[in-house]
């Protein structure tokens, strides 16, 4: 038995049939309930159709401007309550499941470790968790190759703003106009395309950070960062330099690694960051000893990231005090390392430590290190790659902290979809090719990224951050209590929110068994869960995460 019905949409040329199965089962698993939704993929678009496939019980489906829901039960066994029009859902919160399912006794499942094996022949596939079928993903939730339909709370390691498949996003990839920019690669730095400029302004320079207008596209966050340093860099030499001409030493010796062409600054970063594995990223980077081991790597100044003690409100002196010491030591190396004739041109520092720990420092603190770099003349970068794109409930993180200008450098990429860095006007390298690669970008990036931006503006998808992100916060602080001991640290900023579990073991457990009860989760620093949801987190989202996670807890108190 079946009901299909052609819906009319105003922007596509044919009618089509929008089928959704919701499939219902009485089975239980722990506390999931096996509740599904299945959304159509092209093949599942009947035009004008009228048959069904096999379990398919309910169909949604839109008559002009209202919702009309139906329902079927495939096998005529059974009947299900009718659903209420959900009017107050976006397009893309109408597509979504409505919560996990888990159909294999374990994930990764049979399907997941077989293409594991297979891939195993030609690449380590240690890092690999399961596999995607990212064609029936959607929303919040992805669905992996065995079918378990699971809340990603991780998106992609942080990478996805709007989740998966969004509709504004499969539309813009879908208009004729777009197909160029997909097919033709471009060398943006040599070959530009006709509306370049403009899908620059609408999107990347739309949202850029107070302060700054000058942006520079790149590949990943890595390459990101280490241009931002090079753009400092040479920043920092031009102004030693003064007006005048290179010399032919410098340009001779730079091809030998030698100096002056190759000068001997540093750059200062912070324990436990993170920002990147390319050479000069890496040596920044102080988080996970298998992203470094075995690279060689500049002998930079590290400073110490202030350790912040929890509840916070429990532990002002002792944090101020904290954040002081970090600031001298700070300053102190900037002194050490000038008189070695190695001076710090610049500071790369992340808002929250993500890989590292999730680790937070207070406004104060960033303000006085911004303090520093203006009396020292080092330059500051803020890498952004994890903490930009809207999830901390201002596009940019470093917003918060009130400085008291901006800081010369913000690198990003992930949610932002391209990486790349704004910069400040002194900062704009004087020739061509010097910040430069041959892609460094991607204007297909450019136009997904600009119906993000507008997603995010016309469902005020900032404003939900910031209030889904206090909801989440308090409900984890909440657990804390019921599970002292287990859990603690609760912190974040918008979304971006974690907690410690008691030690690394018990950490991998909750991962595993989470994963099992259909939430996907990420982890940071010792034993840190660390949690990345995309724009799109509700409220309802939070609370089936805090329902499986409390059973999770309970089980291994
Ligand atoms: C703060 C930060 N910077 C830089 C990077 C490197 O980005 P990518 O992996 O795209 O090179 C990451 C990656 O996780 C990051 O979190």
């Amino acid at each position: 038995m079946g009901i299909a019905r052609t819906r009319h949409t105003p922007d596509q040329t044919h009618p089509q049939t929008l089928i959704i199965i919701h499939a219902l089962s009485n089975r239980s698993r722990g506390s999931n309930h096996v509740t599904q939704e299945y959304h159509p993929r092209e093949k599942d678009i009947i035009p004008g159709g009228s048959s069904l496939m096999a379990r398919a019980i309910l169909f949604r489906t839109r008559a002009s401007a209202s919702f009309n829901y139906f329902q079927a039960w495939a096998r005529g066994q059974s009947t299900i309550p009718l659903a209420q029009p959900v009017v107050e859902l976006s397009a893309a919160e109408r597509l979504e499941p409505r919560s996990p399912v888990v159909v294999t006794s374990e994930i990764p499942g049979p399907r997941s470790k077989e293409l594991a094996a297979r891939l195993g022949q030609y690449q380590n596939t240690d890092a690999v968790h399961f596999f995607v079928d990212y064609e029936r993903s959607q929303g919040n939730y992805v669905v992996d190759v065995d079918g378990n339909c699971l809340l990603d709370i991780f998106t992609q390691i942080a990478s996805l703003p709007l989740g998966y498949n969004h509709p504004r996003l499969v539309k813009a990839m879908q208009k004729p106009e777009n197909m160029a920019t997909v097919i033709n690669r471009p060398a943006l730095g040599s070959y530009p395309p006709v509306d370049y400029v403009e899908r620059l302004q609408n999107s990347l320079l739309s949202v850029a950070p107070p302060g700054l207008r000058q942006v520079q596209t790149m590949g990943c966050g890595s390459c990101s960062v280490e241009n931002g340093m090079k753009a400092i860099n040479m920043a920092y030499q031009r102004r030693i330099r003064g007006p005048v001409p290179y010399t032919e030493e410098e340009l001779q010796s730079c091809l030998v690694n030698r100096t002056p062409g190759s000068p001997k600054l540093s750059f200062l970063s912070f324990k436990n960051g993170f920002h990147g594995r390319t050479m000069g990223a890496l040596s920044l980077t102080h988080a996970k000893w298998y992203v470094k081991l075995d690279f060689p790597a500049v002998d930079w100044p590290i400073a110490p990231f202030p350790q912040l003690r929890y509840p916070l409100e429990e532990f002002v002196r002792e944090n101020h005090a904290e954040e002081q010491r970090c600031l001298e030591e700070v300053r102190d190396l900037i002194d050490t390392w000038d008189k070695r004739g190695e001076p710090v041109s610049g500071i790369c520092i992340e808002p929250i430590q993500g890989d590292g720990g999730d680790n937070h420092a207070s406004a104060g603190f960033f303000q006085g290190l911004q303090d520093i770099c203006d009396e020292t003349g080092v330059y500051l970068m803020f890498d952004e790659v994890q903490t930009g794109g809207g999830v901390s409930g201002k596009y940019w993180a470093h917003e918060h902290f009130s400085l008291r200008h901006a800081p010369h450098v913000v690198a990003f990429s992930k949610r932002m979809l391209s990486g790349g860095f704004y910069f400040a006007d002194e900062l704009r390298p004087k020739e061509g090719y010097r910040i430069f690669n041959t892609w460094t970008g991607d204007p297909t990036r450019l136009v997904l990224l600009e119906q993000v931006i507008k997603e995010v503006r016309e469902e005020g998808l900032m404003a939900n951050a910031e209030l889904v992100g206090r909801y989440m916060l308090d409900s984890l602080k909440m657990l804390q209590c019921e599970f002292p001991g287990l859990v603690k640290n609760a912190r974040g900023l918008g979304t971006l929110c974690a907690v410690d579990i008691r030690d690394a073991k018990t950490r991998a457990e909750v991962l595993r068994r989470m994963r099992n009860r259909g939430v996907n989760l990420g982890m940071c620093g010792v034993s840190g869960i660390r949690l990345r949801p995309s724009l799109l987190f509700k409220r309802r989202h939070v609370d089936i995460f805090l329902d499986r996670l409390r059973t999770t807890l309970a089980e291994l108190k």
